[in-house]
């Protein structure tokens, strides 16, 4: 924009006003950039006195004046006002967003009205320029969006995590035999919001080869951290005729393609987050967006985490699930950058992972990242029917429920990977927000559900 004194009219949600002698200053936002556009009113102008009282922090104009150069620090152009339309007010003494500064709990309270905020409105553009970042990596690797359904039949990760979903009257269950007769149930058979599309996933990438979802999980965990959620995203792409490491390839370069994406299409929120919200944050992605991630067995990292004789809250031996203050451990005090840990020992993997020929690890590959740990989870997948059901019975589950992808070992079977990323966990990542509920517009969490 140029301050060239062309009469344009502006609109948006007054964030400041300041008045000096003669002159009122408002900075007003349209939720467009993190920058605000400075008018300038002339307290002497035509119109001014009916509008000043309601010209609060919060209520929203349209202001119509000239576009000219502003001689004040902090921006190339101002409005100076002609004319101004207040649309809706918001009373200084109701509206929760004063000038003051909030805290993020606070504003968790009131997440109608954060997008508001700087903060929030840098995390919605974030998030929305990964989104496309996702689908544009994807699709110009040839990969096919597939939409995975979201209410499903079957566990796909055999860890128990979900919530029902079910139009039986829960003051009065419908019983045989002591059990829940889920035959009278909406859908004939027990249902519930799926903890991942892999599954589903696995059956097309049999058939088209490459191909990603993109969309929500549910897992009812009851964990009460700033990492997890009831409800969140997942990217979760899958390659046929793919072992692990064409798998770690292809994570590793999308991660860095989503960072070099953001650096490029965000700046001025970039910005933002590095000044406000985690300082070097900026350098940190570029550093490793130009990087190769370390790559160590799981055996490796029990034996670094060993060899190091730092005190750990869960004691280390080889079979362990590794726990957050491991993964921490590993990337910001040994390495100091993302690593990608292999051959998990198989009971603490879910039952579709391949299994090594040592009989103990399977080839499991998940990437850590300095200050969050795990925010990539995958596999290659074990493409042996035997095997496979083995796994599934060895793990408590019944093969029944897995017949169809069971089926895909039958027919055709072919080696083939795939990974998660939770989406939320890479944004908390990108922009330095602590908590993961500050990074998706409404968190659900245990005995969190307003909105
Ligand atoms: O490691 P997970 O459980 O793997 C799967 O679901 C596989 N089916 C993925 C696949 O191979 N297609 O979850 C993958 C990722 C984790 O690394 C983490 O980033 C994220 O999903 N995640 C969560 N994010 C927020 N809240 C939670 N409760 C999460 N649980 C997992
Ligand atoms: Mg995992």
């Amino acid at each position: 924009m140029q301050g060239d004194g062309r009469v344009i009219p502006a609109e948006g949600w007054v964030r400041t006003r300041r008045d000096s002698k003669g002159v009122t200053f408002l900075e007003i936002n349209d939720g467009s950039t993190i920058k605000n556009l400075q008018v300038v009113i002339d307290q002497g102008f035509g119109g001014f006195d009916a509008v000043t009282a309601n010209l609060t922090t919060g209520s929203s104009v349209v202001v119509t004046g000239k576009l000219i150069a502003s001689p004040g620090q902090g921006q190339a152009v101002e409005i100076a006002a002609e004319s101004i339309e207040i649309l809706g007010t918001a009373p200084v003494d109701e509206f929760p967003l004063q000038k003051k500064k909030h805290s993020f709990e606070f504003l968790r309270e009131i997440a109608h009205i954060r997008p508001r905020t700087n903060s929030f409105g840098a995390v919605a553009r974030v998030r929305n320029a990964m989104s496309f970042a996702i689908h544009s990596f994807f699709q110009e690797r040839g990969f096919i969006y597939v939409h995975t359904p979201i209410i499903t039949g079957s566990d796909a990760e055999g860890a128990g995590e979900m919530f029902q979903v079910t139009t039986l009257p829960l003051e009065k269950v419908p019983l045989v035999e002591g059990r829940v007769d889920f035959g009278q149930d909406f859908f004939g058979k027990k249902a519930s919001l799926t903890v991942s599309g892999q599954l589903e996933g696995e059956t097309y990438a049999c058939a088209l080869k490459n191909i990603y979802t993109f969309g929500p999980t549910f897992r009812a965990e009851n964990s009460n951290t700033s990492r997890h959620l009831a409800e969140f995203w997942m990217i979760e792409p899958e390659m046929a005729f793919c072992d692990i490491t064409g798998n770690m390839d292809i994570a590793e370069d999308f991660l860095k393609y989503i960072f070099a994406y953001v650096l490029e299409k965000c700046p001025d929120d970039m910005d933002f987050f590095d000044s406000r919200i985690s300082k070097g944050v900026i350098d940190n992605l570029r550093q490793i967006a130009g990087s190769s991630f370390k790559r160590i067995s799981y055996t490796e990292a029990v034996d670094q985490l060993q060899k190091s004789k730092a005190s750990f809250e869960f004691p280390v031996s080889w079979g362990i699930d590794l726990q957050s203050e491991h993964e921490k451990f590993l990337t910001e005090q040994i390495y100091r950058q993302p690593v990608i840990i292999t051959d998990y020992p198989k009971q603490i993997k879910a039952f579709y992972m391949k299994l090594n020929d040592d009989n103990d690890t399977v080839r499991a590959m998940d990437i850590l990242v300095p200050r969050l740990g795990e925010i990539v989870g995958g596999s290659e997948r074990e493409a042996d029917y035997d095997r496979l059901k083995n796994r599934i019975v060895e793990c408590g589950l019944n093969p029944d429920d897995y017949w169809w992808y069971l089926d895909l070992r039958r027919y055709g079977s072919v080696p083939h990977s795939g990974f998660g990323l939770g989406f939320e966990r890479l944004i908390q990542f990108v922009t330095g927000m602590q908590n993961i509920r500050d990074v998706i517009p409404y968190p659900r969490a245990v005995n969190t559900l307003e909105f």
